[in-house]
């Protein structure tokens, strides 16, 4: 973890969401009871104005649909205005400007920043210049807090217990940043973790070596093997704009016929959820392409548009511990 990113040892106020390794479990449990709350408030009264002096902006220099949206919708239902730009084409970055000082312009408007980019450390390049909280809404390959937070909060809703489970995380777990940051924060509470994937797509070795202490961890090709054993089965996509490297038409080619050969290793259908246990969740960060069949979608276990709801609550949380403000007591 850079230097100038902080544990959060329980106090949130003016830092950085960068990484999963700032959380321990009684921040995680902080910020889910904080999206309580908010969930509460919310079908209580729709908003509220516990952050309605501050602007927000939201800064995605790659593709998203949920996570933009829900920091759109987060800071919107609690009085903040939001100030966006989404893709490279639109802003000066296309014109040559760094990072860096796109950020410091940022911040003289703002009073947080989320930012999604397509390179691993980008968040914590943006957040070792700006003076404002700066959020990682996914840095490449690398890692997504903000929806690990979100699962974790879909699965405590459902199980009301998120001590000691069994996680099965099937797809792609090299590229899949929403695995990595899932994987670090389940193991603060003691989960299992079965990983299913391509051996080309397995989860990078230092991660399993980093959670090696807290978690029991095993790898296999074959679902089968662990599928009747699972409380969660965590899908995910393979991540095609991973597989896509700038340069040379022949790396390219290659790149395409990598991605093709692995893109429908898994399809977790009607079929396969039978080999499933009746009270499994059913999970996965969305969006799917073809992992997951919509065959599934009224099965009382997939829980993916849960996780949705979850997504707006936990933001919710975080945008208002970060500025130093909570609803906890409230509601
Ligand atoms: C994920 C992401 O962007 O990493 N989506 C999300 O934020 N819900 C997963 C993905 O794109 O596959």
């Amino acid at each position: 973890m850079p230097s100038h990113v902080a544990n959060i040892n329980a106090d949130f106020k003016g830092k950085d969401i960068m990484t999963t390794n700032q959380f321990v479990r009684e921040d995680v449990d902080i910020v889910l009871d904080e999206a309580d709350a908010m969930a509460e408030m919310v079908n209580a009264e729709g908003r509220s104005d516990l952050l309605d002096d501050l602007v927000v902006a939201n800064l995605f220099y790659e593709a998203s649909t949920r996570t933009f949206l829900s920091f759109e919708a987060a800071a919107k239902r609690l009085g903040a205005l939001t100030i966006a730009t989404q893709g490279v084409e639109y802003s000066s970055i296309s014109k040559g400007e760094t990072l860096e000082d796109t950020i410091r312009t940022v911040e003289s408007y703002a009073d947080t920043i989320t930012l999604r980019h397509p390179e691993v450390g980008s968040a914590a390049a943006a957040a070792a210049v700006s003076e404002v909280p700066v959020i990682n809404g996914g840095d490449g390959n690398g890692e997504h807090p903000t929806q690990a937070l979100t699962d974790l909060h879909m699965i405590r809703s459902r199980l009301n217990d998120i001590y000691d489970l069994k996680v099965t995380m099937v797809g792609d777990l090299k590229n899949g940043r929403t695995v990595h940051s899932l994987a670090r924060l389940l193991s603060l509470y003691g989960a299992e973790i079965n990983y299913v994937s391509p051996k080309e797509l397995a989860m990078p070795k230092s991660i399993v070596d980093e959670i090696a202490p807290l978690s029991e961890q095993y790898q296999t090709e074959n679902l089968e093997d662990v599928i009747a054993d699972t409380d969660v089965l965590y899908v995910t996509r393979v991540q095609k704009e991973r597989f896509l490297p700038e340069g040379g038409l022949f790396k390219e080619i290659r790149a395409r016929r990598a991605y093709d050969k692995l893109k429908d290793s898994y399809l977790i259908d009607k079929q396969v959820m039978k080999k499933a246990k009746e009270d499994c969740i059913l999970a996965h960060p969305l969006p799917r392409v073809n992992e997951i069949a919509t065959e599934l979608d009224n099965d009382p276990r997939a829980a993916y548009f849960d996780q949705v709801k979850s997504g707006m609550y936990v933001r919710m949380g975080l945008l208002a511990l970060i500025n130093g403000r909570t609803i906890t007591q409230q509601f």
